[in-house]
């Protein structure tokens, strides 16, 4: 048996709708039959594209197999027939979009950032707890398989008293002159809702707060490191968006985090993200693919040493953690956790409040960065 469910997509032929959202989960969901219900029965997505280009929404539409297609946003937010709205364009329309989709009574989910600013990430969550519509936020890097299995180290206490965290992320983003970049070029500029900080302050949020703990206060110092970018028509323009973040942040518990995250670095580490753990009973460090732990007992001996070229190969002593499970793509994991929330009412705590909170981040981040001093971060009250 299969039920059927009317999803809106917007945002259809962006990098991360087109690739993520519908070729990685929502195509392929359909192409498996559907999200397999409790009740034994099979909920297949009937999709909306939603774009500006119609040429380009029909093309893909054509290309996926998909029969719906539509560049009149109202519309589609009047037909009944879709009751759940995604939203994956730019972060700057992000919120107004938000706010139209709940006022028609859809369920949403959304790309990372909410919204540019906290007040308005706070005020999408609060209308959708008002209007008692289901929601969700992509926090894509919680079912990536090496953060998972960090996630499940610390929830089985292998870590001890967990003392520091340390995050590496991002990779050197092409200017566009010799090489293609490989995002888009509104990211790099400050009036289109672009930015180093504002795009992944979000993400660290729900992996320090899911994984770790949450956060109490930071000092974060911005960069905007390269001036010039060349955008999509290949024609120069001034990047004037932070490209880099370096901050630190004090989480509950006493734990400090670092996080450093960069446009402009090359990568000579594991993964595009690590996040390494290091606690009283040992250490992890994960990629977004694998998981490497060290127990306390299998710690290796270091010390200084300028005679011996290297006398010991510090990668060596860390053992990976096995797959348990067969690979499924991330986006789609956490889609097919949507999909059963809003129609058997499972609990969804991926969602618009935590996701403020993300916005929350991003912003004391900034004010850090241009007030050159500690923030304090406000704590949840329940
Ligand atoms: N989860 C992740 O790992 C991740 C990674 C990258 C980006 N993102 C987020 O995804 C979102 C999209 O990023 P992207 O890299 O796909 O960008 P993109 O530029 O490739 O796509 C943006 C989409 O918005 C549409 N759009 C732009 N201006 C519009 C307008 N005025 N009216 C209507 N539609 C408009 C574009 O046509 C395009 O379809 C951003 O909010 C970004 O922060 C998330």
């Amino acid at each position: 048996m299969a039920d059927r469910i009317g999803i809106i997509v917007n945002g259809a032929t962006g990098r991360m709708t087109k690739n993520q959202h519908l070729i990685n989960s929502l195509v392929p969901i359909r192409r498996d039959g559907g999200v397999k219900l409790s009740n034994g029965t099979h909920l297949i997505p009937d999709l909306l594209l939603v774009g500006r280009n119609a040429d380009a929404l029909e093309a893909l539409a054509d290309h996926l197999g998909i029969e719906k297609w539509s560049t009149d946003l109202d519309a589609a937010l009047a037909d009944q027939q879709y009751p759940i709205y995604f939203d994956g364009v730019t972060t700057k329309l992000r919120a107004n979009n938000l706010l139209r989709a709940i006022k028609a009574g859809k369920h949403v989910y959304c790309e990372k950032p909410t919204a540019e600013k906290a007040a308005d990430a706070f005020a999408v969550a609060n209308a959708a707890k008002a209007a008692g519509i289901r929601h969700g936020v992509v926090q894509d890097k919680l079912w990536a398989p090496g953060m998972f299995k960090l996630g499940q180290l610390a929830k089985s206490g292998f870590f001890g008293k967990i003392l520091s965290v340390r995050i590496d992320g991002c990779y050197w983003v092409f200017e566009g002159d010799l090489q293609r970049p490989q995002r888009p070029s509104w990211n790099y500029r400050a009036k289109d809702g672009g930015g180093m900080i504002l795009d992944m302050m979000p993400h660290y949020h729900y992996m320090i707060e899911d994984i770790v703990a949450p956060v109490e206060r930071l000092v974060c110092l911005g960069a905007n490191h390269i001036e010039t970018r060349w955008d999509e028509a290949g024609q120069p323009y001034r990047s004037d968006a932070d490209d880099a973040c370096y901050a630190i942040l004090q989480l509950k518990g006493g734990i400090v985090a670092q996080v450093m995250s960069s446009w402009c670095i090359r990568v000579r580490r594991d993964d595009i993200i690590n996040m390494a753990i290091d606690g009283t009973n040992g250490s992890a460090i994960a990629g977004l693919k694998n998981c490497w732990i060290q127990p306390r007992l299998a710690t290796p001996k270091a010390q200084w040493s300028l005679d011996a070229a290297a006398p010991v190969d510090f990668y060596s002593d860390w053992q990976l953690l096995p797959e348990t499970d067969p690979y499924v793509n991330a986006f789609r994991l956490e889609w097919e956790l949507f999909l059963r929330a809003v129609v058997e009412g499972s609990p969804f705590p991926w969602n618009l409040d935590v996701a403020a909170g993300g916005v929350q981040l991003a912003e004391l981040s900034e004010q850090s960065w241009h007030e050159g001093r500690w923030v304090d971060v406000p704590q949840k009250t329940m």
